[in-house]
């Protein structure tokens, strides 16, 4: 299959799962609560993928959190999340997307193609490796370079503690601290210059959480640093243990790293 008709099939699946995560979300959010309707709204975009592009693409495994085998290590891979912001879905809170990626390899350096569709605002995110980021078929690109004092920073602070998470240590430093609830989505707005950084140092991600939109950032002239159990190499069929940082440039990428002391401790907090 070539790149252009995979990131076709990819925007089209899309756009169907996103389709359905919100009408199970109306058809359920007055019955089931937690984890069952998280499971609800989940399969039935993992069913509307299913429809799309059948159980998958030859050649390619299928990685997700819900409805697929375990993938084998080694291979290259589609990766799903058919809802990244689940909580925010359930409680209706609007900001939540559908992320899709594929990958060549076993690593998070060999994704080429990453699709996220915001569910609410329908707005779609994708790019291909080398061939720069796009919102809705416009080029996007990051902010300008703003130091840290000046910076619209997300950060990912549930389960922080106090006095012991590092994490914390930058809210005093941002003139405008934000936690938004997806992280493929709070990179996207990174990519196209809303934001300036996302930060998620918790070790708490999966791989599928960030493949598509860490390439995207990239595409868009951003920087990321992407770590597994405090390690650089990312192994997506492992697909636990993911920190990220994005940034519009190297510089904020360094400033933020040396406060949330990644590079000096372990990434986990
Ligand atoms: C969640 C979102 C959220 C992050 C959580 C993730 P999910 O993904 O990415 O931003 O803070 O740690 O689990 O579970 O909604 O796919
Ligand atoms: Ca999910």
């Amino acid at each position: 299959v070539r790149d252009d008709e995979l990131l076709k099939l990819l925007v089209r699946a899309a756009e169907e799962m996103a389709k359905a995560a919100v009408e199970a979300r109306e058809r359920w959010a007055g019955r089931l609560r937690g984890k069952d309707l998280e499971r609800k709204i989940d399969y039935a975009a993992v069913d509307a993928f299913k429809s799309v592009v059948g159980e998958g693409v030859e050649g390619y495994y299928v990685i997700s959190e819900e409805g697929f085998e375990k993938p084998p290590e080694g291979g290259r891979y589609i990766l799903v999340d058919p809802v990244d912001g689940t909580s925010n879905m359930c409680r209706g809170i609007p900001f939540s997307a559908v992320s899709l990626a594929v990958s060549d390899g076993d690593t998070m350096d060999s994704v080429r193609i990453g699709v996220v569709r915001d569910i609410f605002r329908g707005a779609v995110y994708y790019a291909v490796r080398g061939r720069g980021a796009y919102k809705d078929g416009r080029r996007i690109r990051v902010g300008v370079g703003r130091r840290l004092s000046e910076a619209a920073v997300s950060v990912a602070v549930t389960r922080a503690v106090c006095g012991r998470s590092k994490v914390l240590e930058i809210l005093p430093a941002l003139p405008y601290p934000r936690y938004l609830g997806s992280a493929s989505l709070e990179a996207c707005l990174v990519a196209e210059g809303a934001l300036d950084a996302y930060v998620d140092v918790r070790g708490l991600l999966r791989v599928f959480d960030v493949a598509a939109a860490q390439l995207i950032v990239r595409e868009a002239g951003g920087r990321v640093l992407v770590t597994q159990n405090g390690s650089r190499e990312v192994r997506l069929s492992r697909i636990g243990g993911v920190s990220i940082i994005a940034a519009a440039t190297g510089e904020l990428l360094d400033e933020i790293a040396s406060v949330v002391g990644v590079g000096r401790v372990p990434t986990r907090f």
